[in-house]
């Protein structure tokens, strides 16, 4: 029987590629000009940093994550986001006593057992900011900043962004008896995981999408976090809302948003395109004041964010999106001479940079003009008995049909102007 790639994960191929590369050089650019350093963390961990760091009672860890026995016995788990992986190496690598302050990305694979369906997949990749040991709002409205300026230069449009603010340890616990409350008394019309959730961990239940729960959510009396912040928690979120009014960010206030990790406190975000269907939230982030404490670290204020690579690549494919450096040359030999001139004249268009595409598959030009066609090519350099005559190349225009002798000089110069005006 013929191998296929496992359910929920897939082979990037062809013209795809071009939009990944696209999107990961303006993810690196951005992290760049914003100080943002890379960091690349294993794609295994040991599975307690996942329980600890996410939380038990989440999905992520209660069904989504893939993990396995390794022959020495011990619990490993492929990774299925990048935030406890990040905060690991900062307590690992002792940055909080020598550099506490430090602004990180990262770009990878992800791992989360989830039913596959356009743009879910059980492998994915996001890219990721992560800024520890900064306390203040400010550096909350920066990582939301930053998500939207690459979100802007993308070209992607049709953006919702999301905020709440789930509190500190200190006003948490009284939303939580409230809310836990309130569901009791609508036992009722639950769905039967958020029954199972409303005892283990009742904030959970906000996450369901379940038309029902979600009917529960939309009454009026529904407790509500907002009214339940502290004076701190409160400061913190207005401050964070007038430095984005400034910045000249839109955002609604969703008072039920609470995302599916158990490490944040204060500040939660999540990016939505209405147009991706069932998933269309293509990143979410916010602050995790605890999450180094619960790693058995020291108190590191973190504030961080992350995207989903695939259902960006997915709106920038709909977007008709075209790389700018598409410009390239098809070199067609005609003969054996012709492959070793072209093979000459392929050193000199690589010292100038003009990307090239060399055919040795056969001597004809029909096939080989046909294949520059294919590929999507607009001048091709012939090569063959004729143009050493001559002791040059031919240029063939594919667009215009023209087609003239030149020099290897006069050629370079031709194709380098043809490059700019590309
Ligand atoms: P998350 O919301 O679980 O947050 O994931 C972030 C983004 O990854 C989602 O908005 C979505 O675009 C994408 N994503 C998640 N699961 C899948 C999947 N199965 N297939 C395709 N895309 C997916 C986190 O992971 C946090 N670590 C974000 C963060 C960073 N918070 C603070 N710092």
């Amino acid at each position: 029987m013929e191998i296929k790639a496992p359910r929920g994960t897939r082979d990037i191929l062809g013209e795809e590629v071009a939009l990944w590369q696209h999107l990961e050089e303006v993810v690196r650019r951005n992290a760049h000009l914003f100080g943002y350093e890379e960091i690349r963390t294993p794609v295994f961990e040991h599975t307690e940093l996942f329980t600890r760091g996410v939380g038990e009672e989440t999905d992520i860890v209660q069904k989504e994550m893939y993990t396995f026995t390794d022959k020495g016995g011990r619990s490993i788990t492929l990774r299925p986001e990048g935030t406890a992986p990040a905060v690991r190496a900062y307590l690992e690598h002792g940055f909080f006593v020598r550099n506490p302050r430090v602004r990180w990305y990262y770009l990878g694979p992800m791992f989360r057992y989830e039913r596959p369906q356009a743009g879910r997949m059980r492998q994915f990749h996001q890219f990721g900011f992560e800024a520890l040991g900064f306390q203040d709002p400010a550096c909350d409205a920066e990582i939301v900043l930053l998500a939207w300026t690459i979100y802007r230069e993308l070209g992607l449009s049709g953006l919702s962004l999301e905020l709440n603010s789930i509190g500190c340890p200190l006003c948490k616990p009284h939303y939580v008896q409230r809310l836990r409350e309130h569901l009791e008394n609508h036992k009722d019309l639950l769905c039967e995981d958020c029954k199972r959730r409303l005892v283990e961990n009742p904030l959970r239940v906000l996450d369901c999408k379940k038309e029902a729960c979600q009917a529960v959510f939309r009454e009026a009396s529904f407790p509500n976090i907002q009214d339940f912040l502290c004076a701190e928690c409160r400061r913190h979120e207005e401050r964070l809302f007038l430095l984005l009014q400034h910045l000249g960010i839109p955002f609604v206030v969703n008072p039920r948003l609470v995302r599916g990790l158990d490490y944040y406190t204060r500040t939660v975000f999540e990016v939505k395109v209405h147009t991706l269907g069932a998933q269309d939230a293509i990143g979410g982030g916010g602050r995790y004041d605890g999450l180094a404490r619960a790693l058995g670290g020291p108190e590191v204020p973190g504030v961080g964010f992350a995207a989903g690579m695939e259902r960006i690549v997915l709106l920038l494919e709909r977007s008709g999106f075209t790389r700018k450096d598409a410009f390239r040359v098809y070199l067609a030999p005609l003969d054996e001479e012709g492959e070793k001139d072209l093979l000459i004249l392929s050193q000199a268009l690589h010292e100038v940079g003009i990307p090239f595409s060399l055919d040795f598959a056969s001597k004809n030009l029909r096939y080989h003009l046909k294949r520059a066609q294919k590929m999507g090519v607009r001048f091709v350099v012939i090569a063959g008995e004729e143009e050493r005559k001559n002791s040059g190349f031919s240029l063939k225009d594919l667009v215009s049909g023209e087609q003239i002798l030149l020099s290897q000089e006069e050629l370079l110069g031709r194709l380098r102007k043809e490059r700019e005006t590309c």
